[in-house]
Formats: C-alpha cells, structure tokens, sequence
C-alpha cells in the first residue's frame, strides 16, 4: 500500500484574512507598491532605505496579525497525517511566521522570511523583529550597511528547491492553497505534482494562472474552505488502512 504523501503549496491568499496583504488582487501590494524597486536586487542596490522602509512596516504589520482559522486546519492536518503514517511538507511563498505561529512544522519558505535578516556581505541570518536600516552592521562579519531582510526577491534563487522538486516527484496529494499561480517556480508544482501521478487541488478565491494544473479546485475564503477540506483528505487518504 502505497505511503500517502502529501505537499501543499502556500501562497498569500492564506493570510489574506489575517489582515496581511495580497500581491495582485484588487489593490494588492504591487498595485500601490513597485516591485522592481521594492523587491529586486537592483532596486536594493539603487535605493536601500527606500527597500528597508517597505520591509519594516510589513514587519511591524505582521507583529500585529495572528494565524487564521486556515494556518491553524493545517498544522492539524500535518499532525494528524503524521500520525497517520503518512508523509508531509508544507512549502510556503509566504515570508510571513503565521503557519509557524499556528504550529505548522514540516516547513519551507521558498521565498524567505520577514523576521530573519542576512548579511549581503557574509550570509549571516538573524531573527530580525524589528527594523533593519543602512546604518546597522552585522554582528557576525562587522560589515557595516549590509543587512537585508531575508526575502528571495525577483529574479534571486528561491530556497529549498532541490528538497521540493525531489519530494514533488514521489507526491500522492498536492494542494495549491491561496495563491494565483503567478511566480515560477511554485506556479510549476502542480504540473510537476500530477506528472508524478498525485492527485491535485486548488484552493483559492478563483482559478489561478496554472488553475489547468489541477484535478479539483474548491474556491472560496481560506478559513471557510480549508478546514472542510483538510477533514476530506485526509479521511480519503487513509481510508480503508
Ligand atoms: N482565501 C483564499 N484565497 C484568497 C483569499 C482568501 N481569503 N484572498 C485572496 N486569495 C487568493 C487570490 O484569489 C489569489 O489567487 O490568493 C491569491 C493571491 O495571489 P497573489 O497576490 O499573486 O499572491 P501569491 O500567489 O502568493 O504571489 C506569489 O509573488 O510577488 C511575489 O514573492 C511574492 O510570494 C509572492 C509570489
């Protein structure tokens, strides 16, 4: 009997009613915001303080929003699927810490974190909760103006590939949960998923750009849509064991 194995892809859809913002919805993030010098390598280089202010309020706006009813149907059904026997990861756009803060374990922020700084000079990490500016150094080189959040940004390497792509290829379930299907490379996951002979679902408000991919879509609000599901797969993957 094969080993349930189950990958879900998270995107900011599924903070969206922890009062975090979206990317491309109606007045999205990168509607008020520009991302190529906000959310680039060049635009850093070009204007760091400018970058640091955006990444700043967004920190402090996270320490302010709590994990929604969503975050909290996964952890359990991370839980419960391990318990079960079965295998799990959750890989996250996301660089928020609510699936953590809602106790979601078997983690991957492909995208990075807000509340981690990286030295540009020496790759140093640090918990980071509140503002990083061009004035500050790192505590591991000394290297003064180099700290950055630790947020991949346009065209920087996401993180974890080789673990997602190894464990997409032996997937049984694949969820896309929360996200438009806008950014490779997780907008090739459910492809890479169904090639691998796993059953495929979208989880969003509508069909995203990849929504082709998918086997089943349930579309609505993530705390409204989640929870139901969650209790749905895992009794069908385990069923009959
Ligand atoms: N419940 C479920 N889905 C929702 C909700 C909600 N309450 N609100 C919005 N959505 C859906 C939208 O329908 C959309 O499909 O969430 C998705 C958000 O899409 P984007 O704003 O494009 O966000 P995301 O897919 O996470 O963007 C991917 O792009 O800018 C980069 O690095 C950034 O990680 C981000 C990446």
């Amino acid at each position: 009997m094969t080993t349930p194995r189950l990958l879900i892809l998270t995107g900011a859809g599924i903070s969206a009613e922890s009062g975090l913002g979206t990317f491309r919805d109606t007045d999205g993030i990168w509607s008020k915001f520009d991302w190529q010098k906000l959310a680039s390598p060049e635009g850093f280089a070009e204007d760091p303080v400018a970058v640091h202010a955006f990444y700043n309020a967004r920190r402090a706006g996270l320490l302010d929003a709590a994990p929604n009813a969503a975050h909290t149907a996964l952890a359990l059904l991370e839980a419960a699927w391990v318990r079960s026997g079965g295998e799990f990861l959750l890989v996250t756009q996301n660089i928020d810490d609510l699936h953590e803060r809602a106790g979601s374990e078997r983690l991957i922020h492909m995208h990075g974190e807000l509340l981690r700084s990286r030295c540009g000079a020496c790759g140093d990490l640090k918990p980071c909760r509140s503002d990083l500016s061009i004035a500050m150094s790192c505590s591991a080189c000394g290297r003064d103006g180099r700290l950055r959040p630790h947020v991949v940004w346009f065209g920087e390497m996401p993180l974890g590939m080789d673990e997602i792509f190894e464990r997409l290829s032996s997937v049984t379930h694949f969820a896309a949960i929360g996200t438009s299907g806008s950014v490779w490379p997780a907008a090739g996951f459910a492809a890479e998923a169904a090639r691998a002979g796993a059953a495929t679902w979208e989880l969003s408000m509508e069909a995203g750009e990849s929504g082709h991919d998918f086997h089943h879509a349930v579309y609505g609000p993530a705390t409204q849509t989640v929870p139901d599901w969650c209790d749905r797969i895992i009794a069908q993957a385990f069923s009959g064991r």
